[in-house]
């Protein structure tokens, strides 16, 4: 990451077609967080697993005398997370091709600077300065660098294309009529581990806006699409 990139994001704030995606994004992801927290997950309980894994439903049912077991009911909550995160996903492969464009504040170069030397650079001259303000929750303005901040935006599309993959995995590999095998409970497990540590890094990321804000540094002026 050069100054010059760097500075070209500061002066130019973000493209359009980003400040849209935002707002789009952000609504998608505070809604879908708040529904995955909330719904009901329809499950097979273990003790299902002998009558119906090998044997088809009706089969059993017919001709061994093993009692039916329907497909567990799914709630309207599970059935717009699903398709919630199917958007989602959609979504981040659009972000994921803006990201190899030179669009202000596009880049993928921009979300991940740890990856470059003189991103790490700017990274530990930031800290080094900025520490003892952060400490009392004073944040210094885009103008003095970017480099924490992009690279907080960056582990929050990382975290968010890993929640979409695993997600898009589940959709097609949850049952409602038998018990998840051990590599869909290994998904789901990963899954939930990234959702964890996703509403951590907004917490961080909604935070910071907010403190940004208090302090006069308008940052909202910089994302949103009808600036
Ligand atoms: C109330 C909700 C939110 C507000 C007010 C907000 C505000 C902002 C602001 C002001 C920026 C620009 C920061 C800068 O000056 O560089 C930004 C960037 C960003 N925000 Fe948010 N944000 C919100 C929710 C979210 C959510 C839910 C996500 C993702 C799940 C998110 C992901 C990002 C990303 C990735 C960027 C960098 C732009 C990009 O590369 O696409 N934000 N946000």
């Amino acid at each position: 990451m050069t100054t010059q990139s760097a500075n070209t994001q500061t002066d130019q704030g973000y493209a359009k077609p980003i400040r849209i995606f935002h707002s789009i994004f952000a609504l998608c992801m505070i809604t879908q967080l708040a529904i995955g927290e909330l719904m009901d997950v329809p499950e097979v309980e273990e003790g299902h697993k002998a009558s119906i894994s090998w044997i088809t439903p009706a089969v059993a049912h017919e001709s061994h005398g093993i009692k039916q077991m329907g497909p567990v009911e799914e709630t309207l909550g599970f059935e717009v997370h699903e398709y919630l995160g199917l958007t989602i996903a959609a979504l981040l492969v659009i972000r994921i091709i803006l990201a190899m464009t030179s669009l202000p504040g596009a880049n993928w170069r921009q979300l991940f600077p740890w990856l470059f030397a003189a991103g790490r650079k700017q990274l530990g001259d930031e800290i080094k300065l900025q520490m003892a303000g952060w400490k009392s929750m004073k944040l210094a303005p885009p103008e003095d660098g970017e480099a924490v901040a992009r690279s907080v935006h960056g582990f929050i599309m990382l975290a968010s294309v890993i929640m979409a993959i695993t997600g898009t995995l589940l959709y097609f590999g949850w049952s409602i009529t038998a018990p998840q095998t051990m590599l869909v409970e290994l998904i789901a497990e990963v899954h939930e581990l990234t959702v964890g540590m996703l509403e951590a890094l907004l917490g961080a990321h909604i935070l910071a806006v907010i403190l940004h804000q208090y302090q006069g540094h308008h940052i909202i002026d910089r994302i949103k699409p009808s600036a």
